[in-house]
């Protein structure tokens, strides 16, 4: 017997890291049937397939709402009832600053995280009042809680999420449905490759490679992994975590725990280490954009006060010749 036999669960981003492996575990633990939807088609076609008849890929841009309303009519049609929606869909958003971010950037990334969790919310909360049952995930972030963790749109709709989970859990808990949010701490996924414009094979492999860095940025001297979001997402899903609503659960390893000696010289050696295992064209790719960051950071230099303004400059140049350093000893 599985933990989810006889459930049907919707699972946006599920070609991507963590909606991959949640689906493949939803899966397992005898879900009646994962529609895995993304805007990834290849990958979530083929999981999909690999899974077997339970599960159904189905393309939809969560950044639009009638794609997000037919996932959820599909997963009616074909199973008959909906009884997990797990909204985890969701990019790097822009990098930069508040003076950096366009508009269009701003409102896109709201779009693709908060607004999409909104809107899985209201089209699939009318199926499971009928049913008298239902239970919804979303996915926030460590950077919902803390500051430079992420992009500001990014962060912004992550803390976003952990507040319309509070409120959906008390609009819809006379029900019988519950709301829970996971907020990942760093877990290796293709995310981070995505956030430099690596293609999305790259970006994978780049996943892979942050395993590295990874291990060592948390009280938990190992990796995150797609798979323990998965089991924090199957631990909400099941009637284990009955009592809990409106809850937000961290897993992070203990990453907001608080802070952990950190050596960012070696760990500037494993970076270039990582660059230099990568193809040539994705090696520029990632070194122009360092670049690129480098040269912002000198522009704001001239803007500081004098004596911020030396002991910031000295850091960058330390930096900078380490960079310099391990490049030479790459090559
Ligand atoms: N990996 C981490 O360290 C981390 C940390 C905190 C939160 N998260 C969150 O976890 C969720 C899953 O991310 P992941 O790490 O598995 O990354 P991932 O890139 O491996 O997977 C994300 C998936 O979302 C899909 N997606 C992107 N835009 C979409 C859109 N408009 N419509 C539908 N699908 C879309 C992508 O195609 C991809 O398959 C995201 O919401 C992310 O913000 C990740």
């Amino acid at each position: 017997m599985g933990i989810l036999d006889g459930k049907v669960a919707l699972i946006t981003g599920a070609a991507g890291g963590i909606g991959r492996a949640t689906s493949k575990l939803f899966i397992k633990e005898g879900a009646k049937g994962a529609v895995m939807a993304d805007i990834w088609d290849e990958m979530g076609e083929r999981t999909a397939e690999e899974l077997g008849p339970n599960a159904v890929y189905i393309h939809t841009d969560v950044s639009q709402e009638a794609d997000i309303k037919k996932a959820i009519d599909f997963a009616i049609e074909k199973f008959g009832q909906l009884d997990i929606v797990f909204s985890n869909a969701g990019n790097p958003g822009p990098g930069g600053t508040i003076e950096d971010i366009t508009a269009e950037e701003f409102d896109e990334t709201i779009a693709i995280h908060l607004r999409a969790a909104f809107l899985c919310m209201k089209y699939s909360v009318p199926i499971m009042k009928k049913q008298g049952s239902g239970c919804f995930i979303t996915t926030s972030s460590v950077a919902g809680f803390q500051q430079g963790m992420g992009s500001l749109p990014y962060s912004l709709s992550k803390t976003g999420i952990i507040q319309l989970t509070r409120i959906a859990a008390v609009e819809f808990g006379i029900f019988g449905i519950r709301a829970n949010a996971i907020a990942p701490g760093g877990i290796a996924t293709g995310i981070f490759g995505q956030g430099y414009g690596l293609s999305r094979e790259s970006a994978e492999k780049w996943g892979e490679l942050m395993k590295q860095i990874l291990a060592w940025g948390q009280p938990i001297r190992r990796t995150g992994l797609p798979e323990d979001i998965a089991n924090a997402a199957l631990f909400l899903a099941s009637d284990s975590s009955s009592f809990i609503t409106g809850e937000t659960l961290l897993v992070d390893g203990g990453l907001l725990a608080g802070r952990i000696p950190q050596d960012p010289e070696e760990n500037m050696e494993i970076y270039y280490k990582m660059v230099n295992s990568l193809d040539p064209d994705d090696q520029k790719i990632i070194m122009n954009k360092l670049q690129e960051n480098i040269a912002k950071s000198m522009e704001q230099l001239k803007y500081m006060k004098p004596e911020i303004r030396k002991r910031i400059l000295k850091g960058i140049q330390r930096m900078d010749k380490r960079r310099q350093e391990c490049l030479n000893l790459l090559k």
